[in-house]
């Protein structure tokens, strides 16, 4: 057989050329020549054409569903949609350290108990050093096999004479082609190796997870085309504390809505069932700036505490910080209170943070915010038993949100009995022991604190 030839081309403008090249010498543009097989793309060309197969869009045409592997890991299951699909590709990334070799040892002994043979194909670190892994989290296993080999061909040739129920890759920055001069971790090799991973797991029906570290950029080291490829992405995060947070990204086979909220314990990641307890356990009682909002995540709401710190500015530009939430949403609410309640706070610098390192998107947070923001002004209080949430729009009124009973029941639960919340959010909602302050525009908010 041929041997394929080698080319290259730039990312940027896609000119091709037969040697690397440090500067593109069509668009300028510096490192962005990407190595390529000729001869590979046109065999994959040729097969892709004989599979052509045309449907018409009917509703029977929808296929049942699809087989899944529970793995018995609750927080794991519901994020992954329900189990892990059979002949899926996941990707799981995180910074490193923040536990997914640890999560996907955990997943690996669940599901070997219930028989199911697991390759653990490691490029990271020894057979013993998982074995004192797999100590600290009792999760010794024989239907656990590890492969400390990164070359993908002699994975194949492996994975063609055994058969498994789950193979893990850790990490994709780890494993290469041998086919190829990139070094492991570069964009070609990600590539491929996703690629023959995803291969693999169509043609034998068994579902693959691979770990990527992620760079602090946000972005899965190299490529964040291997997120395009794959059909799941999950990532493992968590700032401070020892709290992780599992979040689907992207998922072809279930929302990615939901959320896992786990502890790092010395004996591994255990499942929070009542994370708003962790997110509150450190709040201060009674102190100005401080409040909590019952956020929805997923299908889930947790309570969690938002701070706002409004003080005088020694610069001339006042500073604004938010950590968890989007600066731009701070300054548009800041510019709401001025305009709607005349308070002077442009000209003062204000600090956000969402305790805990959560970082929270929606808009029900506003009323939280506003409400930090004017405790925090006026140096009052805010009592430590009340909740807020709600939208506010431009003109400073407050809109309602979605899952208002979910959130008013978390904050039963969690013993909060006064709930500050859009006026439109209390049709029908009747709570005991609760006390619901229905407002409509930030005016009442302010009476309500002062
Ligand atoms: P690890 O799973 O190796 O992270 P990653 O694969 O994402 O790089 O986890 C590493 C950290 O987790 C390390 O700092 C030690 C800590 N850890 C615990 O706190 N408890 C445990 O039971 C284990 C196994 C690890
Ligand atoms: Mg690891």
């Amino acid at each position: 057989m041929a041997k394929p030839k080698k080319y290259y081309k730039c990312t940027e403008c896609g000119y091709k050329s037969s040697n690397w090249m440090g500067k593109c010498s069509s668009c300028d543009s510096w490192n962005t020549f990407v190595e390529y097989m000729e001869n590979k793309s046109k065999k994959n060309t040729e097969n892709i054409s004989r599979d052509i197969t045309v449907k018409p869009l009917i509703e029977e045409s929808i296929e049942t569903d699809d087989e899944r592997i529970s793995v018995n890991i609750n927080e794991v299951d519901r994020v992954l949609g329900g189990g892990l699909v059979k002949g899926s590709l996941v990707l799981l990334g995180g910074e490193p350290g923040i536990g997914k070799s640890t999560l996907t040892l955990q997943i690996a002994h669940k599901l070997a108990k219930n028989n199911n043979k697991i390759l653990y194909i490691s490029g990271e670190e020894s057979a013993n050093q998982i074995s004192i892994r797999a100590k600290r989290l009792n999760a010794f296993n024989e239907n656990i096999y590890i492969m400390s080999i990164t070359d993908i061909n002699s994975i194949h040739e492996h994975l063609n004479s055994s058969t498994y129920d789950l193979v893990i890759a850790d990490s994709i920055q780890t494993i290469y082609d041998s086919q190829y001069d990139s070094s492991p971790g570069s964009t070609v090799q990600i590539r491929e190796v996703t690629s023959s991973f995803m291969s693999f797991a169509k043609r034998e029906n068994v579902p693959v997870i691979i770990i990527g570290h992620v760079t602090k950029k946000g972005q899965i080291a190299g490529p964040k085309l291997m997120e395009h490829m794959v059909d799941t992405v999950l990532y493992l995060s968590g700032e401070s504390n020892n709290y992780r947070l599992l979040k689907g990204h992207k998922n072809r086979f279930g929302s990615v809505e939901e959320v896992g909220v786990f502890s790092m314990d010395g004996d591994g990641l255990c499942e929070v069932e009542n994370p708003s307890n962790l997110f509150l356990r450190e709040r201060p009682i009674n102190s100005s700036g401080s409040t909590v909002v019952p956020i929805s995540e997923g299908n889930r709401v947790i309570l969690v505490e938002l701070q706002a710190l409004v003080a005088p500015s020694s610069y001339g530009n006042p500073q604004r910080i938010a950590s968890g939430i989007d600066r731009g949403r701070a300054n548009l609410i800041l510019a709401v209170l001025e305009k709607r309640l005349g308070l002077n706070l442009s000209e003062r610098d204000a600090h956000f943070n969402i305790v805990g390192g959560l970082n929270v998107k929606e808009p029900a947070l506003d009323l939280a915010l506003a409400a930090a923001i004017i405790s925090s002004y006026l140096d009052y209080d805010i009592p430590s038993n009340a909740v807020f949430f709600g939208e506010i729009g431009l003109s400073g009124e407050v809109r309602s949100v979605q899952a208002d009973n979910n959130r008013i029941k978390e904050a039963k639960k969690m013993d909060f009995s006064q709930i500050v919340l859009p006026k439109g959010n209390i049709k029908g909602n009747r709570f005991e022991k609760v006390d619901l302050h229905p407002i409509s525009n930030v005016n009442e908010l302010f009476k309500l604190i002062k």
